[in-house]
């Protein structure tokens, strides 16, 4: 027996250590689904590769959601690369902390949390282990007032290792579901049917493909070129049963977006940023229907 006060039960001095640890862990448990309770959808944004747009997808879509009038929070957890600051202009802020629990930066209403916010420069470079990864994305979910959401956006890093399997694990896989990102290249395309099938592993709905950089915007007459193949996306989704969201266009704009820190999908005449909004009102239908509508070829 120890003296000290159980901090998990609070029956002081009768909790063994071994007794304090379950304690404490039932504790937390208990907080991360009170917090998880308060939000409806949780939105997993994935891809087997980076450099597909995975997280210009995520911001994009999560801005495009707020705007839509839903209560929207942003997750950064892409530990080794989070560009979620970047992209959307919040470079060296730092949460609040309001009675140990971390506040999310507001950006038009977007409530936005990153590991990047945390780390003390962008190139920091950060060795995680794997229980600390899972640890600091415990803490994301259940130490930031997330208040009520409509929807939580999470920014996963590339690939079906250990924080993809972390966040599942963590978020339950009832109102959740994944987003994955691919480009019409093959490899891509490969990446992407891994992601499917861990999704499928982890029973977790695929709420559908998104195939980026899938044509190009020019310039000079803002018409969209197909300058690569195209289609492959859509194709996949066909194949492996999952809907398909839509394509997005590569915009030369966005980059100059993603320095400005303002995203492309606030931008009124991109068809890029169209289609992004597209798919935003179209993900609102998947996450309330998810098991409906495998993509077809001819939609
Ligand atoms: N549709 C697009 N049009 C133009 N540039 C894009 C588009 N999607 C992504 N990019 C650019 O590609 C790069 C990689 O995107 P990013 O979202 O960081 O990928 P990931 O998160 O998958 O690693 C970024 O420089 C981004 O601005
Ligand atoms: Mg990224
Ligand atoms: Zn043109």
């Amino acid at each position: 027996m120890s003296s000290n006060p159980c901090n998990g039960c609070a029956k002081s001095g009768s909790c063994s250590d071994t007794e304090k640890q379950r304690c404490e862990k039932d504790q937390q448990h208990q907080q991360l689904q009170q917090r998880l309770a308060d939000i409806r959808q949780r939105i997993l944004v994935m891809s087997g590769k980076g450099g597909v747009g995975k997280s210009t997808t995520a911001v994009n879509l999560a801005l495009a959601l707020a705007r839509q009038g839903k209560r929207v929070g942003l997750l950064d957890i892409d530990l080794h690369g989070p560009s979620v600051p970047t992209l959307l202009g919040l470079e060296g802020q730092r949460p609040a902390v309001e009675d140990g629990c971390m506040v999310p930066i507001d950006i038009e209403g977007l409530k936005v949390i990153s590991i990047g916010f945390l780390t003390q420069t962008a190139d920091d470079a950060l060795i995680w282990r794997g229980p600390m990864k899972t640890g600091v994305i415990q803490q994301f979910l259940r130490d930031v007032q997330w208040g009520e959401l409509d929807y939580l956006v999470v920014d996963c890093p590339p690939g079906t290792g250990d924080e993809p399997l972390s966040i599942v694990q963590l978020l339950g896989t009832t109102s959740s579901g994944a987003v994955l990102v691919t480009t019409p290249q093959k490899v891509a395309l490969v990446d992407v049917r891994k992601s499917v099938t861990f999704c499928r592993q982890l029973k977790l709905p695929v709420y559908g493909i998104v195939e980026n950089m899938s044509g190009f915007v020019c310039p000079k007459c803002n018409e969209v070129i197909d300058i690569f193949k195209k289609g492959g996306g859509r194709q996949m989704a066909a194949d492996m049963q999952v809907p398909f969201l839509g394509a997005v266009p590569v915009d030369p704009r966005m980059v100059e977006a993603g320095d400005a820190g303002t995203p492309l999908v606030t931008v009124e005449d991109s068809p890029t940023a169209a289609a992004l909004r597209d798919i935003a009102q179209e993900l609102q239908l998947r996450c309330s229907n998810p098991t409906a509508g495998t993509a077809s070829l001819e939609d």
